[in-house]
């Protein structure tokens, strides 16, 4: 596909735990609200999902907020609920209320009905991948920095399939573990399916590095995670293409209240472990001990203080990971930055990153 180079491959290879000049960063949900010019673009496409469903608009807001700061990498701008979507439940954005599908699943007959989306029915992520990677290509001819695709994990799309929406709680896909394990194993098994074709696809597109994000694994029980998400979550691991264009295509895989489990997610043999806030990166240094890379974790709360207090932070996030002395951390915030953030709190994240070392060219 495309030929050209990377300028900035310092993302790919710190996910390898290779050497590099600065530690790289990039911000989980770095396009969205807290960007007027991500609101103007969601305006003209109407809303959230026909902003999702149009490439030339995702190409467009991927690509904004690496205008505006020196990030080194851009994530496709997609949700992790095209998957369900896709399978027919019937994705809505309410305003104020979060995401609520039409037709959760609930019984014996709602699950005999889930398949495996066709790729026609996602085409429209594919497509827009394909065409961020072309629009990621600089005035010298190379790609400014790398593409990473994503995909919630099947324990997490779950949670919303079966919820029928956001919960608290998740009262409903409990009693079901608990009471049906034999239906929340045959959803799970689709979903695991579905999330292996989908990210597989957004790699052959052009996805550089891949995501799962399993922001509700941390509700399960202890010995519950292994066998509800993290099971899953190593199948889709293991059947994902490792190289594409001649080159390693990196997994990440992110637990939202994982720290507790590294042991086990290191034993997945993912490329990099997504760490949330509460986890602290030197007890997660000495766990993981060199066997992957880490990525995180500043408490996303911390882009609403002054910027003498976020530069504070950025460097005792940096110092505890040893970073970039210590090949291996991505910096990024422990989850997705609030659309409450005032712009201009990024700012002082990179300038903190880059002090004392070298900036990106
Ligand atoms: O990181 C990026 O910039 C890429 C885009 C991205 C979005 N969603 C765009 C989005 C990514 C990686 C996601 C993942 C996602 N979506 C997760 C996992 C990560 C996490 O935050 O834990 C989850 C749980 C979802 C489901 C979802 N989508 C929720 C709960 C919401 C918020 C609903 C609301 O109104 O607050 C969304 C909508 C959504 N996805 C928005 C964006 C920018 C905001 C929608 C808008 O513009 O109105």
């Amino acid at each position: 596909m495309q030929a050209t180079g990377l300028a900035n491959d310092h993302f790919l290879r710190a996910l390898m735990r290779e050497p590099t000049p600065y530690t790289p960063v990039w911000l989980m949900r770095q396009a969205g609200r807290y960007l007027p010019e991500y609101v103007a673009t969601r305006k003209k496409a109407g809303s959230f999902l026909a902003l999702a469903k149009t490439p030339e608009l995702a190409t467009e807001v991927t690509l904004q907020p690496l205008d505006r700061y020196r990030l080194d990498a851009a994530i496709l701008f997609s949700d992790i609920l095209t998957v369900p979507d896709a399978m027919g439940l019937g994705l809505r954005f309410v305003e104020g209320e979060g995401p609520m599908f039409d037709r959760p699943i609930r019984d014996e007959a709602d699950v005999a009905k889930l398949g495996v989306p066709s790729r026609d029915s996602l085409g429209y992520v594919y497509e827009a991948t394909a065409a961020i990677r072309r629009a990621l290509i600089g005035a010298d001819g190379r790609q400014r920095v790398p593409l990473i695709g994503f995909s919630g994990s099947p324990w997490t799309l779950a949670c919303y399939m079966i919820e029928g929406g956001a919960s608290r709680d998740f009262p409903t896909i409990k009693t079901m573990l608990y009471r049906r394990p034999d239906l929340l194993d045959r959803v799970l098994d689709v979903t695991t399916r579905a999330v292996i074709d989908y990210l597989s696809a957004q790699i052959a597109a052009g996805a550089q590095a891949v995501m799962l994000f399993d922001t509700w694994g941390g509700v399960l029980a202890h010995d519950a995670y292994r066998r509800w998400s993290l099971g899953f979550m190593e199948r889709i691991i293991a059947a994902l293409p490792k190289e594409n264009e001649g080159r390693r295509v990196p997994s990440i895989l992110f637990t939202k209240g994982g720290g507790g489990w590294l042991a086990d997610i290191v034993r997945t043999g993912v490329d990099a472990i997504g760490l949330d806030w509460t986890t602290d990166p030197v007890a997660a240094r000495r766990t993981v001990d060199g066997r992957c890379a880490l990525q995180g974790n500043l408490d996303p709360a911390v882009l609403f203080a002054d910027s003498d207090a976020i530069r504070c932070e950025v460097r005792k996030v940096l110092a505890a990971f040893d970073s970039p002395r210590t090949p291996g951390h991505i910096f990024n915030l422990g989850h997705g930055i609030s659309q409450f953030t005032p712009p201009d709190a990024v700012y002082a994240v990179i300038e903190a990153i880059h002090e004392g070392s070298p900036g990106p060219a």
